[in-house]
């Protein structure tokens, strides 16, 4: 419909609104202007009238009969074919069945039953003959074109009967009840969907008129990116630790050299750990270039070879190739040992982490990928000491929720004491561990030049387990990887660690 007949249209319904006795029309389908305007640009029109706020309108559906395509030909030709055969064989006495399907065609059988039905016609042989003297009136064309004017019979019985004989099917038949809106007028005002920076300098916003919001309307979903769930516990663990005074530590890099992944780390040179099953190694390059701090680079040969600090060290050959060999970074560790050698040039007490991804050469299985993210921390302070560490875990899992915590001894190659740290995990039934801790060895932070009395201490846990335990997640490949499935990362809510298990 061209927009000039559809805003004809409107005013005419306008109009008619207007003339009517109580402002209302209680159905289009009765209104003679209205009844043949097809109910989808009816609609249309309705509903652009309703958003000006002119009218209202309410849709109403009617159970109706219309034609088919035989009956509407019946109406075309202006007789039924069983009046047709009547009046066939009152003007041609003698005419035979023959002769009849000659002349009439497929109605002739059909014309035939239904006349002799009504007792118009009997049959001697083959010789039609008519048993009513004039025509009789067609009923069945005057209950179509009643059909056809109103949808609708009277008489039940005669409306299954041309059901039955297919001369009619049911629709349904779509009207509408309008009556005056708030606003209703006899013109329509285009209204402004947007205010504009011309309307305000020129002032004549005063004078137009606005499109009212559709609150009801459904916005459309802005396409956006989504955090994955370890990024939304990583946030949260940054928060926790910016809340207690640490900084975060430069951790954006993936490769390591042996020195500063295991060597600075007292981490022996055959130490299991260093097994190409436990490490990936570069194949290019395969040498890294020496570290620039010269007497550190020697401290931790000694400490190694032959012992330093009143440590009896190794006491095996510590290579020089061994520790240049690059690594894919087996902890975050590596970067806490930088930075503590950075500290030692102007050693002083500080805190502080890195969440990031390390690599392991392991089997994967539903809860083990061959990388994973860990959480970080390291305090460095004077005479601090493993109490230190105990009352420290106490706070900072205390921030998740998790308190009465358990600590088991343990063994790594750069903390001593060091110990495994437990939770009662509710869900489970059971004590989990939940991270790996200890205070740095002598041999460590002796070698880089740090004072004796600034003692420092760490601890780790994975960020995997957290955001599996927080996100109901039992197999890790539903998490990282290409079974992730995008829906669950673009509706899964945000992350809040104040009840971890
Ligand atoms: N690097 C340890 C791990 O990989 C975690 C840790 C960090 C332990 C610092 C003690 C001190 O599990």
């Amino acid at each position: 419909m061209s927009s000039s007949s559809t805003d004809k249209l409107q005013l005419e319904i306008l109009q008619i609104l207007n003339d009517s006795k109580d402002g209302i029309i209680s159905n289009t389908l009765e209104d003679p202007k209205l009844k043949s305007i097809d109910s989808n640009t009816l609609q249309a029109v309705l509903t652009s009238l309703w958003s000006k706020e002119m009218i209202k309108f309410e849709k109403l559906e009617f159970d109706k009969w219309s034609l088919t395509k035989e009956s509407e030909s019946f109406i075309a030709k202006g007789f039924t074919p069983e009046i047709e055969v009547v009046n066939e064989v009152l003007n041609n006495k003698g005419i035979t069945i023959k002769e009849l399907q000659g002349k009439l065609g497929a109605s002739a059988n059909v014309g035939q039953g239904k006349a002799f039905k009504n007792k118009w016609l009997s049959k001697d042989k083959d010789v039609l003959i008519a048993q009513v003297e004039t025509l009789p009136e067609d009923t069945v064309l005057n209950e179509l074109k009643e059909i056809k004017e109103k949808g609708t019979l009277q008489d039940a019985k005669e409306l299954t009967e041309l059901k039955k004989r297919k001369l009619i099917t049911p629709v349904k038949i779509i009207g509408y009840k309008v009556i005056k809106g708030d606003k209703f007028a006899l013109e329509i005002v285009n209204l402004e969907t947007d205010i504009t920076s011309d309307m305000i300098l020129n002032s004549n916003w005063k004078d137009l008129k606005f499109k009212p919001y559709n609150f009801n309307s459904e916005g459309f979903f802005p396409q956006s990116g989504a955090l994955h769930p370890l990024n939304k516990v990583r946030e949260e663990f940054r928060q926790i630790f910016f809340s207690m005074g640490f900084q975060e530590m430069p951790s954006n890099q993936y490769v390591e050299t042996g020195f500063w992944n295991f060597d600075t780390l007292f981490v022996p040179q055959q130490h299991p750990a260093r097994d190409l099953q436990d490490t990936f190694y570069l194949k290019d390059p395969l040498k890294a270039k020496k570290p620039e701090d010269e007497e550190y680079w020697k401290n931790i040969q000694q400490v190694h070879q032959q012992g330093k600090y009143g440590s009896i060290g190794y006491r095996y050959p510590w290579k020089e190739e061994e520790s240049l060999r690059m690594v894919l970074r087996t902890h975050t560790t590596a970067i806490s040992s930088k930075m503590l050698h950075d500290l030692a040039k102007d050693p002083k007490p500080c805190r502080l982490f890195s969440i990031d991804r390390v690599f392991r050469n392991e089997a994967v299985d539903a809860t083990h990928l061959a990388e994973f993210h860990q959480v970080e921390g390291v305090i460095a302070g004077y005479d601090i000491t493993l109490g230190d560490l105990i009352g420290f875990m106490d706070d900072f899992f205390g921030k998740m929720g998790v308190d009465n915590l358990r600590f088991k001894a343990a063994y790594n190659p750069y903390t001593e004491p060091s110990m495994e740290i437990f939770a009662y995990h509710k869900g489970l039934g059971k004590w989990v561990e939940i991270g790996n801790s200890g205070m740095f060895r002598p041999e460590m932070l002796e070698s880089m030049g740090l004072p004796k009395n600034l003692r420092v201490l760490g601890w780790g846990l994975s960020l995997e387990r957290p955001t599996m335990i927080k996100y109901g997640v039992s197999n890790i490949r539903e998490l990282l990887g290409h079974k992730v499935s995008l829906d669950f990362i673009e509706t899964n809510p945000a992350a809040r660690l104040d009840e971890l298990l």
